[in-house]
C-alpha cells in the first residue's frame, strides 16, 4: 500500500475568487496543507488572496518562494527546496495542494515542481486540476472571440528580442502575447510598424478586484504608462 500522501496541482484562475472551480474549492478544503507560490518572502501572495475567502481553515497555508530570476542554478536550488518541503508533507501521509494562478500546466511554477517530484519520487500520485487561464479571462474581458471556424490561435511568451514574434503574427489569426513586462514599449513599436496596433488590446491584472485594465489605444500611452501596465499583462492581437 502506498502510504504517501497525494499531491494536487490546483489551477485557481487569474484573480477573482468566483472563478475558482467547485472542484478546486473542495480539494483545497480537503487537503492537510496548501502550498502557495510567491516571488519573494516580502511580497504579498496573489494566490493567497484568491483562495482565502473559500478556505475553512487558513492555518494550513504554507508559502514557497520562487524568485523571479533566470539564473538556472538559483532556480534549480529553489525548485529542489520546494520539492523537499512538499515531499516532507507527503511522506507523513498527508495530502497537499500546490496552487497556481490560471492553469497549472500553462507556463506555471507547478510544472517544475511536478517534474522534480516525479523525477525524485515516481510513486507520488499527482493530480492536476485545470484552472481558468488568464488567456481565457483576458479574451472575455476584452470582448475578443478567441477563434471561430478555421481561425488559428498562438500563445507566445515575449522574449527580449520582440522581433522574434513576427512569424507568429503573420501565421495566426489570434495571438496571445504573455510575459510582456518591460518589453511593452518595444512590442507596441513593432505592432505599430506592422499596422497591427489598432488590432491589439492589452489586459492587465484580469479579474483582480479594482485592478483590471483593458487598454485599446496602446500607441497613445506615455512611456511611463507603458512601463507600468506591462506587469501581469496579456496582449491580444486579433487580425480579423
Ligand atoms: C508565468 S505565466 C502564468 C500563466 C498562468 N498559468 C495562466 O494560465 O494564466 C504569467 C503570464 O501570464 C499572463 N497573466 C497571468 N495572470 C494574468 C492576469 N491576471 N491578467 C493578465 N495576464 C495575466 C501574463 O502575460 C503573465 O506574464
Amino acid at each position: 500500500m502506498n502510504s504517501l500522501g497525494k499531491l494536487y496541482g490546483v489551477g485557481i484562475g487569474p484573480g477573482d475568487t468566483e472563478l475558482l472551480t467547485i472542484k478546486a474549492v473542495n480539494v483545497l478544503n480537503s487537503v492537510e496543507v496548501i502550498f502557495t507560490p510567491r516571488a519573494a518572502p516580502t511580497r504579498d501572495s496573489i494566490a493567497r488572496k484568491i483562495i482565502e475567502p473559500v478556505l475553512d481553515n487558513k492555518k494550513k497555508i504554507k508559502e514557497l518562494t520562487f524568485p523571479m530570476t533566470k539564473q538556472k542554478e538559483e532556480l534549480e536550488y529553489y525548485w529542489a527546496e520546494a520539492a523537499s518541503e512538499v515531499e516532507n508533507v507527503l511522506k507523513e501521509g498527508k495530502n497537499a495542494a500546490f496552487v497556481t494562478l490560471g492553469d497549472p500546466f500553462l507556463y506555471s511554477t507547478f510544472i517544475y515542481l511536478y517534474r522534480k517530484i516525479r523525477e525524485r519520487n515516481p510513486l507520488v500520485e499527482i493530480v492536476t486540476l485545470p484552472g481558468i487561464s488568464s488567456i481565457f479571462a483576458s479574451a472575455s474581458a476584452a470582448g475578443i472571440p478567441i477563434a471561430s471556424g478555421s481561425e488559428k490561435v498562438a500563445i507566445i511568451p515575449l522574449s527580449r528580442d520582440v522581433n522574434q514574434i513576427k512569424p507568429y503574427l503573420d501565421m495566426f489569426d489570434t495571438i496571445f502575447i504573455l510575459k510582456v513586462g518591460d518589453k511593452l514599449q518595444d512590442l507596441v513599436d513593432l505592432l505599430s510598424r506592422l499596422e497591427l496596433a489598432d488590432k491589439s488590446v492589452l489586459v492587465q491584472k484580469v479579474s483582480q478586484a479594482g485592478l483590471q485594465r483593458v487598454i485599446r489605444n496602446l500607441p497613445e500611452l506615455r512611456e511611463d504608462e507603458l512601463r507600468e501596465v506591462g506587469y501581469l499583462s496579456t496582449v491580444i492581437v486579433k487580425k480579423a
